[in-house]
């Protein structure tokens, strides 16, 4: 971005390697016309907070038109928005508001499966078994007498088999909900329906695809039973990598220098590098990073790890505290011990100590902003917020929560609708009853009141922002400040220190304190506290 806050035409080969992006997750960000769900005239309200808060890109979560069985990952049609957040019409606009205050816009593209309201599903089931429409999808007979048993083990990452019958006997692979049928990317209709939906969206003025499962598209065509955990046949088949390579000559048809963003949870981090090659995706989410515990020599180990394997491919590392799937990190390092994430266990109930994990979120917010990369924000995380863990069973909605009969809680907990202003719910949210009951203690974590507290999350995050471009080079070299302190300088001149240990320790070398997570104490660095300094 320029001073102007124009974007610029000069830097746009480079944008984003060190941008930083904020998620809006539209249903819980703000509702504009009074229905308790977010939108996109809500989004065009609050642009100001964002241009505010000093970011340079805007992630959308998906927009399309959806039954919203999982939050819009349910597409009924890749190239129109949900008549509940507005229309195409609002969405270029919305478009050309963003770029005209010099930020970008990414959106997400979900390839991997579609709803069972899209158009080519529904003409599936209609068609029958042996059918053309039935092969872009995963149509298969039942095994056992009557073929009464799935074609074969595989578990949907929501609970319950992968797999549902029709009527007709056959039936059709999901990875996610039921309402999600798989597409089989070994088909040329769903390649070329992918390519023209990018250039759809493209030729609309958007910057960049998050694009959803990214690790998934491709499945082993023999379908074969799995050990318990093994995602083989359906995560990083080599046969994902020349899609991406077509994905990627499309968006550098375009001017700008668009982006593709892979959201792949890859157990190998030298595997997950490997999509970032010069002629395939941009970047991709750090999860590694994310799930790593409040520990010095994990996250110091993550940091090189991930350091090295961006570098043999030449891509900037993109880092990542939260997101719309994962518990709030305030609530993570709020817990003794692991803070770590699984779909699976998210150790609800588990006591949190809010306090201390808003001082290592203070802290791990300054340590993401200032590694080397580009960064992610989510939103509400800038306002400090937590996991909202006690919402009453009749309004949960992931269907997380149905299918694994409530022993895992879900994720709407960290999607709860934003505190915007006001002590009481909705909070400025919008004039309707928010579509997840907010806690009344939000009364304090509003924008408006953090953007006059110098001492909130919301000051840090403005601060930290402001001054992030500023930070040096695009890589760091480690300083030894004691084996409980994690410390890095980013030539020229930048050095990082955070304290893990239970004493004050005296600060690196520097000639000026730039920004620090919480008070210095008698000029020694607290706690779970990080700092910024100039040497
Ligand atoms: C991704 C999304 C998640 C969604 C799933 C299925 O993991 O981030 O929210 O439920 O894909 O589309």
């Amino acid at each position: 971005m320029t001073a102007s806050g124009q974007l610029s035409t000069t830097d746009g080969s480079t944008w984003w390697r060190s941008a930083a992006i904020y998620q809006v997750y539209i249903r819980s960000f703000a509702d504009g016309n009074g229905d308790g769900v977010g939108d996109l005239a809500g989004v065009r309200s609050r642009l100001d907070h964002l241009a505010d808060l000093g970011i340079d890109a805007i992630w959308f979560t998906p927009w399309y038109p959806s039954p919203m069985d999982d939050g819009g990952y349910d597409v009924a049609d890749f190239r129109d928005i949900e008549p509940l957040f507005g229309t195409l019409a609002e969405a270029e606009g919305l478009i050309a508001q963003a770029h005209e205050r010099g930020i970008r816009v990414i959106i997400d593209i979900v390839p991997n499966h579609c709803s069972d309201e899209h158009p080519w599903f529904r003409a599936a089931l209609e068609a029958g078994p042996g059918s053309v429409e039935r092969q872009r999808f995963w149509f298969r007979p039942g095994r056992g007498p009557d073929g009464a048993e799935p074609p074969n083990n595989w578990k949907s990452r929501f609970g319950g088999s992968a797999w549902t019958r029709v009527p007709d006997g056959e039936w059709y692979l999901h990875l996610y909900s039921s309402r999600q049928p798989d597409f089989n990317w070994d088909n040329a209709d769903i390649r070329a329906e992918f390519e023209d939906v990018l250039r759809f969206w493209f030729d609309r003025g958007v910057d960049g695809f998050r694009i959803d499962v990214a690790d998934g598209l491709v499945k082993d065509p023999a379908l074969p039973d799995v050990a318990d955990g093994d995602e083989t046949p359906f995560s990083d088949q080599e046969g994902l990598h020349e899609i991406y390579r077509s994905w990627r000559k499309i968006a550098d048809s375009y001017t700008g220098e668009r982006v593709l963003v892979g959201e792949m949870w890859l157990p190998d981090m030298s595997r997950a590098a490997r999509y970032l090659r010069r002629d395939e995706l941009h970047s991709a989410f750090n999860f590694d990073f994310l799930v790593c515990p409040w520990d010095v020599s994990r996250l110091r180990d993550v940091v090189t790890r991930t350091l090295r394997a961006h570098d043999d491919v030449g891509a900037p590392a993109a880092w990542v505290l939260s997101n719309h799937d994962v518990t709030r990190h305030v609530t993570r390092y709020g817990r003794a011990g692991d803070t770590g994430f699984s779909f699976a266990d998210r150790l609800h109930g588990t006591p949190v100590s809010l306090e201390l994990g808003t001082r290592r979120a203070r802290a791990a917010a300054l340590l993401t902003l200032s590694l080397p990369g580009g960064v992610y924000v989510y939103q509400g995380e800038e306002l400090g917020l937590w996991e909202v863990e006690d919402i009453p069973s009749a309004l949960r909605q992931d269907p997380v929560w149905a299918r694994t009969a409530g022993a895992d809680p879900g994720r709407d907990g960290c999607r709860v609708p934003l505190p915007w202003s006001g002590s009481a719910p909705p909070f400025g949210f919008g004039t309707g009853t928010p579509w997840l009951p907010q806690p009344d203690s939000w009364a304090a974590f509003t924008a408006s009141a953090e953007a006059a507290d110098p001492a909130s999350m919301l000051s840090l995050y403005r601060r930290g922002l402001q001054l992030r471009p500023s930070l040096g080079s695009a890589s760091l070299a480690w300083l030894d400040a004691g084996p409980e302190v994690l410390a890095f300088t980013r030539e020229p001149g930048f050095v990082f220190a955070l304290n893990f240990s239970a004493e004050a320790v005296s600060l690196p070398p520097h000639s000026e304190v730039l920004l620090a997570s919480g008070p210095l104490e008698d000029g020694l660095l607290p706690t779970d506290t990080a700092v910024w300094l100039r040497r």
